[in-house]
C-alpha cells in the first residue's frame, strides 16, 4: 500500500499547513501562552482528526477550503485534551509528542491556561468559517457538533469519568461508556463535522456518527495495548502510564488477545458499515484500516 502511504504522509503535510495558519502570533504581553499553545500544537502528532474531518467532508462531495478552519479547531481541541491529560492532578505524565508535556516545559500554571486557551480559540478558528461560506447553517450545525463533542456529554464529560474512577474496578460498560465519551466523541465530532459541511443529512449524519464511535473505541483500546506493548521512542509518549495511574483499561479487563481481536472487529464494522454509504473514499477507507495496526 505505498500510494497510501505517500498520499498520507502529503495529507499530514497539508494539514499541518493548514494548522500553523490558524495558531496565534507568538507576541505581546501574553507571549507565555502563545508560545506553550504553538510548542503544543506544532510538537508533531498524527493529525488523525482533520484527516477524519477532511475525508468525510470529501466523501459527500465538499470542499477542503470549507473544512479548513474546523480541520485546525478539532486538532486545538485534542490538543488541549492531552496538555490537560497529561498534568500533574491527572495522568502526571512528562513526556507528550515526543517532547517534554507541555506542563512539565512552561509550568503547572500554564500547562492549565494553554489548555484552556485552545479550547475557546478553537471556537474563534470555527467561527470564521461564517464569512467565507455560502452555507451558513452548516457552520452553525457544525459548530453546535464541536461544542456538543467537546463538553459534558462528550470529551469531557468522559475524562470526568475516567478520572472518578481511577483505583477502582470497573464493568465493561462502564469502561465502555468512558470510551465513547473520552476519545470517541472527539471523532464523531471530527467525522460528522466533515460531513455536516458537505449538507449531508440527518440519517447520513447518524451513521457517521456510528462509524466514528466504533472507529473512536477501537483507537482508545490500540492506544491502551500500546501503553503496554511499545516504547517511549516509538510513541512519543511515556508507556506504562496506565498501570502507573491504576487505570483499568480494556486490556486489564480482559486480556491483549481480546482487546486486539476487539479493535479489530470494531475496524471492520466501521468499513463495513462506511461502504453501506453512497459516496465512496477509498483513502478514508484505508486510514481506518491502518488504525488497526498502527503503532504509534
Ligand atoms: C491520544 O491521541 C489520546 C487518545 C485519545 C488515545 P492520539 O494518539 O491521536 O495523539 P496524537 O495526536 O497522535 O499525539
Ligand atoms: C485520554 O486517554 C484521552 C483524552 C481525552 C486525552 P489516555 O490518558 O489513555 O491518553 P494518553 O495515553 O495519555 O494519550
Ligand atoms: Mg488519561
Ligand atoms: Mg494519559
Ligand atoms: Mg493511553
Amino acid at each position: 500500500m505505498r500510494d497510501f502511504k505517500e498520499a498520507l504522509t502529503e495529507r499530514v503535510k497539508e494539514t499541518e499547513r493548514i494548522i500553523e495558519d490558524y495558531l496565534p502570533p507568538v507576541k505581546g504581553r501574553q507571549e507565555t501562552i502563545l508560545e506553550a499553545m504553538a510548542y503544543s500544537m506544532k510538537a508533531g502528532g498524527k493529525r488523525l482528526r482533520p484527516l477524519l474531518l477532511s475525508e468525510t467532508c470529501r466523501l459527500f462531495g465538499g470542499e477542503e477550503k470549507e473544512a479548513a478552519p474546523f480541520m485546525a479547531a478539532i486538532e486545538m481541541i485534542h490538543t488541549s485534551s492531552l496538555i490537560h491529560d497529561d498534568l500533574p492532578c491527572m495522568d502526571n505524565d512528562l513526556y507528550r509528542r515526543g517532547k517534554e508535556s507541555t506542563w512539565a516545559r512552561f509550568g503547572e500554571d500554564m500547562g492549565v491556561l494553554a489548555g484552556d486557551a485552545l479550547i475557546v480559540e478553537a471556537f474563534a478558528v470555527a467561527a470564521r468559517a461564517f464569512m467565507t461560506t455560502a452555507h451558513p447553517e452548516r457552520v452553525a450545525k457544525a459548530i453546535r457538533i464541536l461544542a456538543e463533542k467537546t463538553g459534558i456529554y462528550g470529551m469531557i464529560g468522559g475524562q470526568v469519568v475516567d478520572v472518578e474512577l481511577t483505583d477502582l474496578q470497573i464493568s465493561k460498560d462502564t469502561l465502555d461508556f468512558i470510551y465513547r465519551l473520552k476519545t470517541g466523541a472527539l471523532l464523531e465530532a471530527s467525522m460528522m463535522i466533515g460531513a455536516a459541511l458537505a449538507g449531508a443529512d440527518e440519517a447520513e449524519l447518524e451513521k457517521i456518527g456510528q462509524i466514528a464511535l466504533d472507529v473512536g473505541v477501537a483507537f482508545q483500546i490500540q492506544d491502551d495495548i500500546l501503553d503496554v506493548t511499545s516504547s517511549q521512542e516509538v510513541l512519543g509518549k511515556p508507556v506504562g502510564s496506565d498501570e502507573k495511574n491504576h487505570k483499568t483499561t480494556y486490556v486489564t479487563l480482559e486480556g491483549i488477545h481480546r482487546a486486539r481481536a476487539e479493535v479489530e472487529r470494531l475496524s471492520e464494522e466501521a468499513i463495513g458499515l462506511l461502504a453501506s454509504l453512497e459516496g465512496k473514499n477509498e483513502f478514508l477507507e484505508e486510514l481506518i484500516r491502518m488504525l488497526i495496526t498502527r503503532e504509534r
